[in-house]
């Protein structure tokens, strides 16, 4: 699978793509991430400006619907088959376990990131991304919400887990719409808080009857709109 990143600050993304599990993903070629800085795309040599003021006032800078385009379509004519285009926004539709798994079966996805008061609108009316957002919050720019959509995305993707099936029982996956029951390993004590009788046992009906049930006593308490979400 390919993400190609388009965005003001590609070396935010350099101690994330070489650390841990993106790392070996890429190096095992399971992925591949391109980064693109839009100021390459800028006409204006040798300030490189990509943003301007919006029409009618208002606070902040746009990135610019002549920059940003042909920036796209650049990197679009570049590969051979066309990509996923996402734009990160918090306008956008919300992230989740489901749209993370829809996209893992893309073999191209494109994240065009956002900075300062996003895009001119022109870039959504020509491109038409998908306009996507992490929560419900305002980030800085695109950048963190692109490595978040990338971290879910690469680790459903197969031979990156090192067990195929630790993402199965994944919160939120589609084998399991419940919040994950609570785990513990060694010591079996700790200052008097003790690992249930029932993981010790080796009884592994009782135990994934346990867990079922935790699962379910946990999501209750903490996410119910999930439980209605399932019925
Ligand atoms: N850019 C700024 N805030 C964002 C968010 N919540 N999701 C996606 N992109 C963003």
């Amino acid at each position: 699978m390919r993400f190609d990143i388009v965005t003001l600050f590609p070396a935010i993304f350099d101690g994330y793509l070489t650390q841990s599990l993106l790392e070996k993903a890429i190096a095992k070629g399971l992925v591949e991430i391109h980064r693109h800085d839009l100021r390459d795309w800028a006409a204006d040599t040798p300030h490189r400006k990509v943003d301007d003021r919006p029409f009618g006032g208002g606070p902040g800078m746009l990135l610019q619907v002549d920059v940003t385009v042909p920036c796209v379509e650049d990197i679009e004519r570049m590969a051979e088959t066309p990509s996923r285009k996402i734009m990160l926004t918090p306008q956008g539709e919300r992230f989740d376990q489901r749209m993370a798994e829809d996209l893992a079966l893309s073999d191209r996805v494109l994240l065009l990131c956002g900075r300062y008061e996003g895009f001119d609108q022109r870039v959504v009316d020509i491109l038409e991304p998908e306009e996507v957002s992490v929560g419900d919050f305002v980030l800085n720019g695109g950048e963190v919400a692109a490595m978040t959509i990338i971290d879910g995305v690469v680790r459903l993707l197969p031979g990156v887990l090192g067990d195929q099936n630790s993402h199965v029982d994944d919160s939120f996956s589609r084998g399991n719409r419940l919040l994950e029951f609570p785990q513990y390993t060694r010591p079996r004590d700790f200052r008097g808080h003790h690992v249930p009788e029932v993981l010790l046992g080796g009884n592994h009906e009782a135990i994934a009857a346990w867990r079922a049930e935790q699962s379910r006593i946990r999501t209750k308490q903490r996410r119910a709109d999930l439980l209605d979400e399932e019925e």
